[in-house]
């Protein structure tokens, strides 16, 4: 694998497989692998020829200077992962390498950026549109894979990426979990073995709206009933729960009729926790 820790570096390589005629998928990450970031890896794998991958850290997507400084980071052991899945290049830049001195350039989607998640997290979509923006830039893969997790980032990057015009396909991939339910994510890392246990009632929550969604229900009782179920596990303190028309994110009132995505946030101890599903009626 090829790590490459200036854009010059990256650019050359990909370059050179594009001119070998070889398709790139890209799997952006901020480290701390696991194995959610290997599902996204193994299918830009079978997309395409080559597979690259960029660990970065990125500050401006963090509201709280201490949870950046909390954020796990171990690039031996992510290298090791990487090299292990036969990922072909490595894009590990510094910070001043993204956010050159005097940087002033900022990339915003000026509507999905402020409601749901982005009014509990303010400037946090705005970071990883900007960053996201660059790494594309920087890179010029075929296509990257994201989860869809993070549902709101999703439906960020992508119209980020039509409205900036960038000649890249984004793919959204199915949230890979843990044997109880509980969404990988490398936040889990810091959780205490209680919070552990405890933040599976994220996952349990969503069957239990999968189970209402299916038996026929409104948005309100649907949200009232997930709400009482995340109350009722004294570790968690919740912060969102959003039920949503997919992809649009616009609000949703009455009986569940269209695809709706519902988009949960709980604090578990000081580590704050995502997860998200799309429900069909
Ligand atoms: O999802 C992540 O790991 C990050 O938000 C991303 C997309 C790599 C941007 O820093």
């Amino acid at each position: 694998m090829k790590i490459c820790p200036k854009v010059e570096d990256i650019r050359s390589t990909i370059r050179a497989y594009h001119a070998a005629g070889e398709t790139v998928g890209l799997v952006t990450t901020m480290g701390a692998l696991h194995e959610g970031h290997l599902t996204l890896m193994r299918h830009a794998r079978e997309d395409h020829d080559r597979v690259v991958a960029t660990i970065f850290v990125n500050p401006t997507q963090f509201g709280e200077v201490a949870d950046l400084a909390h954020y796990p980071s171990d690039d031996a052991r992510d290298i090791d992962l990487l090299r292990a899945e036969g990922i072909d290049a490595l894009f590990l830049p510094e910070v001043q390498v993204i956010y050159p001195p005097g940087d002033e350039t900022i990339v915003e989607t000026t509507q999905l950026a402020h409601m749901l998640h982005g009014k509990v997290r303010p400037g946090h979509f705005r970071g990883v549109a900007t960053v996201v923006a660059r790494l594309f830039n920087i890179c010029q893969a075929d296509a990257a894979y994201f989860g869809e997790k993070d549902y709101q980032q999703l439906q960020v990057i992508r119209r980020m990426t039509r409205d900036l015009h960038i000649p890249i396909e984004i793919h959204g991939v199915p949230t890979v979990r843990e044997a109880d339910g509980l969404a990988m994510s490398s936040r889990n890392q810091r959780l205490c073995a209680e919070d552990r246990a405890a933040a599976v009632i994220l996952s349990q929550s969503l069957d239990t709206a999968e189970t209402l969604v299916a038996q026929g229900t409104t948005i309100e009782a649907l949200g009232a009933a997930i709400r009482t179920r995340i109350k009722s596990e004294p570790r968690a303190t919740l912060r969102a729960v959003d039920i949503v028309a997919a992809e649009t994110l616009a609000p949703v009132s009455g009986p569940v009729t269209e695809k709706i995505a519902i988009m949960l946030s709980a604090e578990f101890g000081s580590v704050l926790l995502l997860d998200q599903r799309e429900i069909s009626p």
